[in-house]
């Protein structure tokens, strides 16, 4: 009987697999910039006349790519492709775990990165429907999502902590949790870093992959937690709320 191509390479001792290795050194050159999926699902989004050309790059993360990008149209997109490789995301599997929307997922790294990214469009859905300062949400294929651009002239808006900070931020971040809280969904992953400040002052909010319903296990605590960091922010500033009553504030039913 043919052996398969492991078992020769391996018959043979220390002989290597020639295929396998260069699979491997294929695979290494593409990571640099990206996958073959990731190249494929780009492709798709191109044929499909989403995005007509990916432009610059606007951030390069540990999680995430993001890419300045122009639509058919002409107008200014922003493309979201979450990395496989070096995904930090298989740590981060209780935020999709605890979530009903997500509780059949398969676990290997790319169910993971997608489940993310599905999540993160998701929840930029219910901003969009409940009137909440984020991204608009465009587009999906598996670890590419594009999105509205939040910025002018090509340049991002600065994220919270590049500003120089004004109280009425705080007003306008508290109504978004506020907001969102009373649209069934908490953020979970909400810093200075995780909102982009609009020049009239408005507080978008981004990076929504760990966003849960409030039916996960930690939705509160994640919650307090998102209030807490935001509060501490604002106090360095001199701009200081008192906890609990800021808590009162959110939860309260209109
Ligand atoms: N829709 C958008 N329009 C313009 N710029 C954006 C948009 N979304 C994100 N950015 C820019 O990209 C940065 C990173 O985005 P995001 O927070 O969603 O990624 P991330 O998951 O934190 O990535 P990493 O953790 O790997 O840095 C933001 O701080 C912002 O400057
Ligand atoms: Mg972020």
């Amino acid at each position: 009987m043919a052996k398969s191509m492991e078992e020769r390479s391996s018959a043979g001792g220390k002989r290597p697999d020639k295929s396998r290795y260069q699979l491997k050194q294929r695979e290494k050159i593409e990571s640099e910039v990206f996958d073959r999926r990731t190249l494929i699902h780009i492709s798709k989004i191109m044929k499909k006349g989403i995005v007509k050309n990916l432009d610059y790059p606007v951030s390069t993360g540990k999680e995430a790519n993001i890419f300045a990008a122009t639509a058919p149209s002409g107008s200014m997109l922003a493309v979201k492709i979450y990395k496989i490789t070096t995904s930090p995301f298989f740590r981060k599997k209780d935020y999709i775990i605890g979530d009903p929307r997500f509780a059949k997922i398969k676990w290997n790294e790319w169910e993971v990165v997608y489940a993310f990214a599905r999540k993160e469009f998701s929840n930029l859905e219910v901003c969009e429907r409940a009137g909440i300062p984020a991204p608009k949400p465009l587009f999906l294929e598996g670890n590419v999502l594009v999105m509205g651009f939040l910025g002018e002239e090509g340049l991002p808006y600065p994220q919270l902590v590049q500003t120089v900070c004004e109280g009425r931020f705080l007003d306008s971040i508290l109504e978004n949790v506020r907001k969102l809280y009373g649209a069934g969904l908490v953020h979970a992953d909400l810093s200075e870093y995780n909102v982009m400040m609009g020049n009239d002052g408005t507080a978008y909010f981004i990076d929504l992959g760990q966003g849960v319903v409030l039916a996960h296990p930690k939705a509160m605590e994640y919650l307090e937690r998102d209030v807490l960091n935001i509060l501490n922010f604002f106090k360095k500033f001199g701009f200081a709320r008192d906890f609990a009553a800021t808590m009162k504030f959110i939860l309260e039913k209109d």
